[in-house]
């Protein structure tokens, strides 16, 4: 999307139904998810609100987040990514062991109590490769850098001096413009020193990423039993976005190990990932996966990609798949020193949460056309897999329209359905006039952004100074929903 084609987009006119109209939309009929029925074909995706501890335990504030949204009665309600290695991830929610458990259960609790039974429960189960922030300039030329002759090479090639002391040339490389050492560094070494150190899936000379296909599937098929046992209706296994196993599916991964290159090779593991969790969990439990329509970026997968490996899934046997756009760390913006580079910044961050800033197609239903083309490939192979679609949903008839159209089984809202976590029920009573509408500006993804509690711009304008309500840790916002 250039610049130049941007434009502000009205929020589209809201008709809300009656409540007998809702009681006929498709929106509100049940779908069968596997062996899961859900009451409505209404959705709230994954969110990730940063309120778990440090050591990714489930907190009272997780809980009134999730109970929150159970008492709108949605059909089904993605507990955010969360992580399925027993390793310390920051406040990221895990499950990578049993001692978890005690907390995911009361979050189960919860939500069922809240819906009143109503709101099927999944957990979206993520895995993720190191990433860290992006280095001061001095410490990066002074401790991570491993120097080279190439450095040297390069340095006297621009007519510079390259000591051969260690000590020096990392002195002198620290004096250099950006401009200069574009040129002095590799591709990589510049990545880490501008964005900082990622790692990829190609990175099969470190042991751990060589490992990944024999880590993998046990640690999936672990966190999926844990999340049965603490009575999720179903796991999303998340082979989306920015993340290990989305890296996988790229277009971009060349691991030659059998796990890259082709489209066969880079189904592979999520493939066997699935087989191993479905082993454990049996088939009478819900197994789904998030995965990319399309990774937007330069040389990622596209639809027809996306075509061929939710075909493989849905002969696999998942039950359901639901898709998403974009949210990749390789188009992301540069960070500030000291942050880490957050894959919802670039181009491919837009289409997956897009704003009212946008080209003329406009933020509204923008990926729905993703799910229609992976929907009719699926049902040609004679599958009922259901396809969920996500993306600038914040109307009933926005809604309905994708369903009736055949689009898409199930329609998720993530960000309308923070604006106003009882919009699905206040359309369902005939009340849609009082829906608190969300006005896409992102306000919520760029506390994401921080790592800082999510909450909603909207919430603080009924909020007045004094109210007796639960604050963020800033103090100044709202932690959860009002009425
Ligand atoms: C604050 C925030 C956190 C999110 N966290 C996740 C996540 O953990 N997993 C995921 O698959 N998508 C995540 N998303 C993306 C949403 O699930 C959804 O796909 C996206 O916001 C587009 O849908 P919408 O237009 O209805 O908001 C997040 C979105 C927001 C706004
Ligand atoms: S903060 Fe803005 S974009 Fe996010 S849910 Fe609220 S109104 Fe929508």
């Amino acid at each position: 999307m250039r610049k130049s084609e941007i434009v502000r987009h009205e929020l589209p006119e809201a008709v809300w139904p009656t409540a007998e109209e809702a009681r006929r939309a498709r929106w509100f009929q049940p779908i069968d998810l596997g062996p899961v029925r859900a009451r409505t074909r209404t959705w709230i995706p994954a969110m990730v609100p940063w309120r778990a501890t440090e050591d990714g335990d489930v907190t009272p504030d997780v809980i009134d987040w999730y109970a929150r949204f159970a008492r709108g009665k949605p059909g089904v309600l993605v507990v955010e990514a969360t992580g399925v290695r027993d390793i310390p991830s920051g406040p990221l929610l895990r499950i990578g062991h049993d001692r978890f458990l005690p907390g995911l259960r009361k979050l189960v609790d919860a939500v069922r109590d809240a819906s009143e039974g109503q709101t099927r429960l999944f957990i979206q189960c993520i895995d993720f490769l190191t990433i860290r922030r992006r280095p001061e300039k001095a410490k990066f030329f002074a401790r991570f850098l491993a120097i080279t002759d190439a450095h040297r090479d390069a340095m006297k090639s621009r007519g510079l001096t390259a000591p051969e002391d260690e000590d020096a040339i990392r002195a002198q490389l620290a004096e250099l413009d950006d401009s200069v050492l574009r040129d002095i560094l590799s591709e990589r070494e510049w990545q880490d020193y501008a964005y900082g150190y990622r790692e990829s899936v190609n990175d099969t000379h470190l042991p751990h990423v060589a490992s990944l296909p024999e880590v993998l599937p046990p640690l999936f098929a672990a966190a999926a039993t844990r999340a049965r046992s603490a009575g999720f209706d179903g796991v999303e296994l998340h082979y989306a976005h920015a993340y290990t196993m989305a890296s996988f599916l790229s277009r971009r991964n060349m691991r030659e190990d059998g796990y890259g290159g082709s489209p066969e090779a880079r189904v592979r593991l999520p493939l066997e990932v699935f087989a191993a969790v479905r082993r454990e969990v049996g088939d009478d439990y819900c197994v789904g996966t998030r995965l990319l329509g399309d990774e937007v970026i330069e040389g990622g997968s596209r639809i027809q990609d996306a075509i061929y490996y939710s075909r493989e899934f849905a002969r696999a046997g998942m039950d359901f798949i639901s898709v998403s756009k974009g949210g990749k760390f390789e188009d992301a913006k540069q960070p500030q020193v000291g942050s880490a580079a957050y894959p919802y910044t670039g181009p491919s961050g837009h289409e997956c949460m897009p704003t009212v800033r946008s080209d003329a197609r406009g933020p509204f239903g923008r990926n729905v056309h993703l799910s229609a083309d992976i929907r009719k490939a699926v049902r040609t192979d004679g599958l009922e897999t259901p396809i969920v679609t996500a993306g600038g949903v914040g109307t009933f008839e926005l809604a309905e329209s994708i369903l009736e159209r055949g689009d898409a089984d199930v329609v998720a809202a993530a960000r309308q359905s923070l604006a106003d976590p009882d919009w699905f029920l206040k359309i369902e009573r005939g009340e849609g006039a009082a829906v608190r509408r969300c006005i896409f500006t992102n306000y919520c993804e760029g506390l994401d952004q921080k790592h800082k509690q999510v909450t909603c711009q909207l919430w603080d304008r009924l909020f007045a100074d004094g109210d007796n309500v639960a604050l963020s840790h800033d103090g100044k916002r709202r932690l959860v929903a009002p009425d």
